[in-house]
């Protein structure tokens, strides 16, 4: 009987120490969550991220299911003739938007089974008339891009060349403004000049066309090959560009680091941003990486939130980080302008922000009729949900400018003065991920934290509970058997007596 009595208290103790056992395995396991998790879900994120053919990321990659548009505002010259004649500011009209939405798609892909993905671009655009301010057909008048840009290029040419351009320039009939249709300045109208330059200049100089436009050869398949990190070998290069149209960086700069292409295309950046990021986008027609700093949080309307990502201050700045981009200055390219005439067939074109947005005022006010920039219209920014890499919305901003120069020699443009003469603004973006990527990303962000919290938490406090009883179990146990031992070395203490003598136990055990 006494056997019993201590199996119980035993079984009880064994059962007190498994219990405890577990409670502290629970204890640690919540740590080890606690601790781990977070890189347990970066794991997954990235393993589910990368582009592998088949896979959902990489259907969403290739087709992207968002309807992306772009919002043209173009300058009309209202005074073309007094500007030309009497010297009297360009009045320009800020006409639009005229609203394209776009289809974007990635053909041709192929997987290099190196941790890249070669492809083309193809985008399609439909002009959207309800959503547009105009017809496309409205007609504009603009600076006649072909022949400022090749008036301004003979400035260092002999004399008689110039002469030459000039009667050439009569016999054509050209002028230094042109009266076009909006989707002809966008998408190209025959341009006497470069129907010209396409028969006499030899073959190695050649333009690759006769007409001119400024979104000119957008609409459809384009002919580079881009080839595009998949993540699959280094995630911190998902999305980055290796390679376009066979080069792996720009010939036209001065240092690596300015011909430098890898960037993203803007669709997806390498997960797990922080704050302290700097994202890059490349784009063929800017010519150079633009860099993308945080600005603030935000939250989508499908209530996904994120970081707004916008170029510094000094991106377009003429100071010391950007000498590299002017290889034949100084004199450098003025505030707030940037040259890509190399990109450009040697065209004097400039971009700015909208508005000449971080420009110099005087840009501005060499013009009459643009508004002062207005950071939340004429930004440029990207929103991205930080831990995914995806851009939520977007707005990519820029203004096509054209730099003047002043040549006295032809008499068609003697009066043109220097000047930077705003043509166009465009954004392009999407507004809005639909539904069911909103959701699968606010799943992604809002559901590993709760399960993290619950985990950790949740195991932590249910082992410190566990073993909080057990412990006290444990005490009051120890205590009871502490007081039994009293007792019994009391009962013992006493000289034997002449009765069979009862062993503690069964002192015990009568006593219950
Ligand atoms: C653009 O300006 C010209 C005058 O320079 C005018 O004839 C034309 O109607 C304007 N276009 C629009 C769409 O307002
Ligand atoms: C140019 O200015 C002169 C006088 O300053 C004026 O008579 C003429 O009409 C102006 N020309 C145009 C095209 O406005
Ligand atoms: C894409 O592939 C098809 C068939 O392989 C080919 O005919 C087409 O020229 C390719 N397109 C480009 C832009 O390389
Ligand atoms: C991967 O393979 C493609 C095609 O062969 C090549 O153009 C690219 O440079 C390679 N990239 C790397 C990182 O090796
Ligand atoms: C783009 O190309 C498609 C198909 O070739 C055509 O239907 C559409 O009108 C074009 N868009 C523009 C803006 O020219
Ligand atoms: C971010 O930058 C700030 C200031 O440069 C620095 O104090 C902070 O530690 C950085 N945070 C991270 C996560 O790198
Ligand atoms: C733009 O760059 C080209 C090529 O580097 C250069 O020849 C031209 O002078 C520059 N234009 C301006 C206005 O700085």
């Amino acid at each position: 009987m006494a056997v019993n009595v201590w199996t119980l208290i035993s079984n009880a103790r064994r059962g007190i120490r498994f219990v405890l056992a577990s409670a502290v395995v629970l204890l640690l396991v919540g740590i080890i969550c606690g601790i781990f998790f977070s890189s347990w879900v970066r794991l997954v994120i990235d393993h589910e991220l990368v582009l592998r053919p088949g896979s959902m990321t990489f259907d969403w990659w290739a087709r992207p299911p968002v309807r992306p548009f772009v919002r043209v505002y173009v300058y009309n010259v209202t005074n073309a003739d007094e500007f030309l004649n009497n010297g009297s500011k360009p009045i320009l009209d800020e006409l639009g938007p005229y609203v394209y939405s776009e289809e974007w798609e990635k053909v041709n892909i192929t997987d290099n089974e190196n941790g890249t993905l070669s492809f083309h671009y193809r985008r399609s655009y439909t002009f959207m008339p309800e959503l547009s301010a105009g017809p496309d057909d409205d007609s504009v008048v603009v600076p006649n891009i072909p022949m400022l840009s090749a008036t301004s290029q003979s400035k260092h040419a002999a004399r008689f060349l110039r002469l030459a351009m000039a009667s050439i320039m009569d016999i054509l009939k050209i002028k230094p403004f042109v009266e076009v249709s909006v989707g002809q300045l966008l998408w190209g109208y025959e341009d006497p000049l470069l129907k010209l330059a396409k028969d006499v200049v030899p073959k190695e100089q050649k333009l690759p066309y006769e007409e001119f436009g400024l979104f000119y050869g957008k609409n459809g398949t384009a002919p580079e090959e881009v080839v595009m990190f998949s993540g699959g070998s280094d995630i911190t290069k998902y999305g980055i560009i290796q390679r376009y149209n066979h080069r792996d960086r720009l010939p036209h700069w001065l240092t690596d680091q300015c011909n430098s292409i890898a960037g993203s295309d803007g669709s997806i950046f390498p997960p797990h941003i922080t704050r302290n990021d700097t994202l890059h986008i490349y784009d063929k027609d800017l010519c150079r990486l633009l860099p993308l700093r945080y600005l603030k949080d935000v939250e989508s309307a499908a209530g996904v939130e994120g970081f707004r990502f916008t170029p510094p201050e000094d991106v377009f700045a003429s100071d010391e980080h950007n000498k590299c981009f002017c290889p034949a200055g100084p004199p450098c390219s003025p505030n707030g302008l940037f040259n890509v005439s190399l990109c450009q067939y040697d065209s004097p074109i400039m971009l700015s922000f909208p508005h000449f947005y971080l420009a110099d005022e005087s840009l501005r006010e060499a013009v009459e009729g643009i508004s002062p920039p207005d950071p939340e219209k004429h930004r440029l920014y990207i929103d991205v949900q930080p831990e995914m890499g995806t851009a939520m919305q977007a707005r990519a901003r820029i203004q096509i400018n054209l730099a003047v120069s002043q040549v006295v020699d032809i008499k068609q443009v003697a009066n043109f003065p220097d000047i930077v003469f705003p043509i166009l603004w465009f954004e392009e973006g999407i507004d809005e991920l639909p539904d069911q990527v909103s959701s699968l990303l606010r799943l992604a962000t809002r559901v590993p934290p709760i399960v993290h919290s619950v985990l950790a938490w949740g195991l932590s406090a249910l082992g410190a509970l566990l073993i909080l009883l057990a412990v006290t179990c444990l005490v009051r146990s120890s205590h009871r058997q502490s007081t039994l031992r009293l007792e019994g070395h009391a009962v013992s203490k006493p000289p034997p007596a002449k009765t069979p003598s009862k062993d503690n136990g069964y002192e015990l055990n009568n006593r219950r």
